[in-house]
């Protein structure tokens, strides 16, 4: 299994990667609205405020995630993890977590300070996430899931309350999202 920083030659495989994968897992008019969310985050995010990691196998994409910026009013440095995929057919063999992982490695030779995800705790926790409360960090958008709105600190300072407004990049601003 190969670990790497996505280029533009990826994109498309990408995007049919996330369709397919949400399709098979929450049905097609899902794996569209992530498909089509994932097509808008690469146009629409300038590329320091993007970064996407791939896992791939004989040249194939099994696995993508996406970092982008995230602007807290503590003014440290923050990225949110949204989406993640893992090909159907791999899935559970440990290449989402390893993923992540390298994610987080390239993030922290970035100096980046907090990370942020909106998913599944038992999951994200795997990888170092905790629950959140938004007394301590407000979400961009009205959570539907409180419970799924997760941070780490990747500087080991414990993350301190924050008073003020979030901001994340526009594509993911569609509170249909969150
Ligand atoms: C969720 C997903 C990214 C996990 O990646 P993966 O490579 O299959 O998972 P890993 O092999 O790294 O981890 C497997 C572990 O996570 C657990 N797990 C897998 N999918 C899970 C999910 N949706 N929720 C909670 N736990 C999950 C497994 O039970 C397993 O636990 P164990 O290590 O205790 O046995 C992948 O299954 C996927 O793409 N699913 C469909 C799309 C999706 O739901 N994406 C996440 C939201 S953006």
């Amino acid at each position: 299994m190969k670990f790497s920083l996505i280029n533009e030659s990826k994109y498309q495989e990408v995007i049919e990667l996330f369709k397919r994968v949400f399709s098979a897992s929450e049905g097609e008019a899902e794996g569209q609205v992530i498909a089509d969310f994932v097509a808008n985050l690469i146009a629409t995010t300038v590329r320091q405020d993007l970064i996407g990691c791939i896992a791939e196998e004989n040249e194939i994409v099994v696995g993508c995630i996406f970092f982008s910026r995230f602007t807290v009013p503590s003014g440290q440095v923050a990225f949110i993890l949204s989406p993640v995929a893992v090909s159907t057919d791999v899935q559970s063999t440990g290449i989402g977590q390893n993923l992540i992982k390298y994610g987080l490695d390239h993030l922290k030779s970035l100096n980046v300070n907090l990370v942020f995800t909106y998913g599944d705790p038992n999951y994200y926790s795997k990888t170092g996430f905790e629950q959140i409360n938004e007394s301590i960090v407000k979400a961009p958008c009205p959570l539907s899931q409180p419970i799924g709105w997760l941070a780490q600190s990747l500087d080991g300072q414990v993350i301190q309350p924050m008073i003020g407004p979030t901001q994340c990049v526009e594509a993911l601003s569609d509170p249909g999202l969150w």
